[in-house]
């Protein structure tokens, strides 16, 4: 698996991820977290994004006035980054990342919509090798450091492009330490083995492994949320999803949206069973 897959899996999924899935308002491609007060689809949506903006309010605290630029690694369409920039004024400067073409140009046609194009950048790239960019004051990733297939390289991107004292936020899956152990039964190695390759997800390492690798480049863990108990799961019988998994792998069709849809069952079973994890890290990047 590698940055080219990704990419081609995004080219051909984001129009169905967008239409087919609950984020095309919020532009998100990403999980609801339905956690306490959160009352709508679209609020659940925004959970994530609702906690980046409570990171750069902190930041604006201590620099006030000063412009600040956010970078968001692994962009989609620009969801978190629209929800960022129409909350806060003109000082904010944002960029996106993303390894799709099609995604980067959506972006673009929405900032240009919302008269968002000179604070809002969109840039195709590979956030393992990044090109130029203006220095960042927060730079976050929501969903997206998962697809990375050598994870430590991008702490070392990320290195490059953050000033010292500002924040690093990973939304993403990890392996729970059972997980990430040898104590996993033979279908739990296929749940995973089934969600890495549908959802193209070779970065996949346990919050300890990240924290090692983080530290290693200059990072240190601030802060932390669970978001896994504000999931909606499925509540299919677990039995039935475990046949799906079993029949989508046993077919395996060459279509992006077949496998995704059996990466995500078998995600499923992953969070039920307690061998994945969905988290908020707050890495700072050491003076
Ligand atoms: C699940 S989507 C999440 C998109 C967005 N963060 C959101 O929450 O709506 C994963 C994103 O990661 C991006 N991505 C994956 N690997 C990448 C890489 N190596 N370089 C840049 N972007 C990458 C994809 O293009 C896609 O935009």
């Amino acid at each position: 698996m590698n940055t080219s897959d990704v990419r081609a899996y995004y080219e051909r999924n984001t129009r169905l991820f967008l239409a087919l899935g609950a984020g095309g308002r919020a532009r998100a491609i990403h999980r609801a977290v339905w956690a306490e007060g959160v009352a709508t689809t679209e609020e659940a949506l925004n959970y994530s994004n609702r906690l980046l903006l409570e990171q750069i309010a902190h930041l604006r605290r201590s620099h006030p006035g000063q412009t600040l630029h956010v970078m968001d690694l692994g962009c989609g369409v620009g969801g978190s980054i629209f929800y960022l920039a129409t909350r806060l004024d003109d000082t904010l400067h944002a960029t996106g990342v993303t390894i799709s073409p099609l995604q980067a140009r959506l972006a673009r046609e929405q900032a240009a919509r919302l008269g968002l194009q000179d604070r809002c950048a969109f840039v195709e790239a590979d956030f393992l090798q990044l090109p130029e960019l203006p220095p960042a004051d927060v730079v976050f990733s929501i969903e997206a450091f998962v697809h990375a297939p050598q994870p430590a390289r991008y702490f070392d991107q990320v290195a490059g492009v953050l000033r010292p004292g500002g924040r690093l936020i990973l939304c993403d899956d990890f392996l729970s330490e059972r997980g990430a152990s040898n104590a996993r039964s033979p279908d739990e190695r296929m749940w995973l083995r089934a969600f890495q390759a549908g959802w193209h997800a070779p970065g996949l390492s346990s919050v300890t492994q990240v924290a090692q690798m983080a530290a290693r480049h200059g990072f240190s863990r601030v802060g932390e949320r669970d978001l896994t108990p504000a999931l909606r799961l499925l509540n299919w019988d677990s039995r039935l999803i475990h046949a799906l998994i079993r029949l989508g792998r046993a077919i395996w069709l060459p279509w992006a949206y077949w496998r995704s849809t059996v990466g995500s069952l078998a995600l499923q079973q992953c969070l039920r069973a307690g061998l994945v994890t969905y988290r908020f890290l707050i890495f700072e990047r050491n003076r």
